[in-house]
């Protein structure tokens, strides 16, 4: 009988009621971003009818509050998690996690994987990346970086960033990248490394300073072309990218898990939602990692990967 409900329910799935994908930082932010993107092509995928709708839960390390609001929440199908990179790193960094990563979600998906971009105010005196090491010796003690707040991506970035010029600098955590990148532009902190999602047009508005992309390659993106990489600017052996996902509460009916992966599968191939993402800096993931299985599998080794780095760096929250 209760098969054959969830059958029914899954049946009619997701019926008049919305679905409500669950941002953990604030609006306007690159997390914001990419959930808002992707709603409106899933909406499109679903028939455009669905009513999907996007909420900020910010707050906690790495936007802990609104992952654990969709851990905790009715296994229904219409309320979602949005997240990136903090969920192969929440085992290592947060102690008293109130969830388990690998058991208390199903995982619908990946969505995309996002280059990172260090950038300064506007007043910073250092024009390409040699000029800004300079600029750091010099300042020494004196340095904000903002941040989206521990276990965030815009913190792991910054983190690792600093390691490796060997400068500690003051960090400023806020309850996303958007309010930091106000108060970047108002020169109320010096430097920031965040997404390109949210730097793309604050970079081509020559509203900050770029200095560099934390990728491999130099992007395509016409507004980020002439950014170096790290490793052309001298930092050598330093690359973070940042990955999305998708994640339902566990216990979530296979049947409706399916029609959402689904509904994702022909979202991420949305010509719309691609043109928006790459002029974003973004790239879709392809239909592989888009499968739920390979969506667990590589949170599993991102949760192997990072956890020595965390434990290296010896940062932890409560
Ligand atoms: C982060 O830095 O972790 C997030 O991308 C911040 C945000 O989405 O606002």
């Amino acid at each position: 009988l209760a098969a054959a409900a969830a059958g029914a329910q899954a049946q009619d799935f997701p019926g008049s009621k919305p679905i409500t994908l669950v941002v953990p930082f604030a609006a306007g932010g690159p997390t914001d971003r990419v959930a808002r993107d992707l709603a409106e092509a899933m909406r499109k995928a679903m028939g455009g009818n669905a009513s999907i709708v996007v909420e900020n839960a910010a707050g906690g390390p790495g936007g802990l509050i609104g992952a654990n609001k969709v851990a905790k929440a009715n296994p229904d199908g219409h309320t979602l998690l949005v997240h990136h990179i903090a969920m192969g790193v929440f085992p290592s960094l947060v102690r008293n996690l109130p969830f388990k990563v690998e058991t208390d979600f199903e995982y619908l998906g990946m969505i995309n994987d996002v280059p990172m971009t260090l950038i300064g105010k506007p007043q910073l005196p250092a024009n390409n990346y040699k000029e800004l090491i300079s600029w750091l010796q010099a300042n020494k003690g004196k340095v904000n970086l903002a941040n989206a707040g521990i276990a965030s991506a815009s913190h792991l970035c910054g983190m690792l960033w600093q390691s490796a010029v060997g400068v500690d600098m003051t960090t400023v955590p806020y309850k996303g990248t958007a309010p930091a990148m106000t108060d970047l532009m108002g020169g109320q902190v010096d430097l920031l490394c965040d997404q390109t999602t949210n730097t793309t047009s604050q970079i081509e508005g020559k509203k900050v300073k770029a200095y560099a992309v934390t990728t491999a390659k130099r992007l395509t993106t016409p507004a980020l072309k002439d950014l170096p990489t790290l490793d052309e600017a001298g930092q050598k052996n330093f690359q973070v990218t940042i990955w999305h996902g998708m994640y339902a509460p566990k216990g979530t009916p296979a049947a409706v898990q399916k029609k959402l992966n689904d509904a994702l599968k022909v979202a991420l191939k949305d010509p719309e939602f691609l043109k928006k993402q790459e002029g974003l800096g973004a790239v879709v993931v392809s239909d592989k990692r888009s499968d739920p299985a390979e969506h667990k599998k590589f949170v599993q080794a991102e949760i192997a990967k990072w956890s020595p780095v965390i434990k290296a760096a010896g940062v932890y929250a409560d």
